[in-house]
């Protein structure tokens, strides 16, 4: 995890992070707490942000164990998932045989380029340098065809005191990273031309949905 930003993401060191915990990982989160608190009731209300259709092709970048995918899958999506690390794809295609799994990460997402119609990722987006952010939603766009949008859940802050109103809360539960702002998703999302629509879900969880203008 990138708790110091060091200008790249660190891949090696994410994977063989999520390799090791991805045993443990549903059953670890399921308790909530920390800056995982309210993690379900998060995803739901994230999802909501989306319109789904039978049929809708969505692709999950850091899919994990498929918890986010699943929310869309109910609603008829067809799912195809990517993840930097291996053990975590094999538990999320174990459960879910139906849906397509590749190894691959954000800045190289293993899809054909505007075929999709919704991209989604959950609680992954901050194991990104901050430098590697902007070619990140990038990439979610290129496999995105016209009208398509990337939605995005993840610990997330309004600004950097309602941050550090979080850190104090939770003090020795608080693992510290380099989550997102709004701002910083503003800008970006004004560097690359794209609308997009913020919203608060908890005092540690925010969304986002990004489009074409
Ligand atoms: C905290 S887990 C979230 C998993 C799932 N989306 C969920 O909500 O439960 C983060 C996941 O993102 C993956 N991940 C982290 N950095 C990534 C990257 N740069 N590209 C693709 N996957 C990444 C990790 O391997 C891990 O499976």
């Amino acid at each position: 995890m990138n708790s110091k930003d060091t200008g790249q993401t660190d891949l090696q060191r994410v994977r063989e992070t999520f390799d090791a915990w991805a045993d443990r990982y549903d059953a670890s989160v399921a308790k909530g707490g920390g800056v995982m608190e309210g993690y379900d009731r998060s995803r739901l209300r994230a999802s909501r942000l989306a319109s789904v259709h039978q049929g809708m092709l969505v692709t999950d970048i850091g899919i994990g164990t498929g918890a986010f995918a699943e929310i869309f899958a109910q609603q008829g999506a067809q799912i195809t998932g990517v993840d930097l690390s291996p053990r975590m794809l094999e538990i999320c295609a174990a459960r879910h045989s139906e849906w397509q799994v590749f190894v691959g990460d954000f800045l190289h997402i293993p899809v054909t380029s505007a075929s999709q119609d919704l991209v989604i990722s959950s609680f992954a987006f901050h194991e990104l340098a901050v430098a590697d952010r902007a070619g990140a939603i990038n990439e979610c766009m290129r496999v995105l065809g016209s009208g398509g949008s990337f939605l995005l859940v993840d610990i997330m802050f309004e600004d950097l005191s309602r941050l550090q109103a979080a850190r104090e809360r939770l003090r020795d539960s608080w693992d510290e990273e380099n989550y997102p702002l709004f701002p910083e998703l503003s800008e970006l999302a004004g560097q690359l031309s794209l609308e997009i629509r913020l919203e608060v879900l908890s005092d540690v969880h925010g969304a986002a949905l990004l489009s074409r203008r």
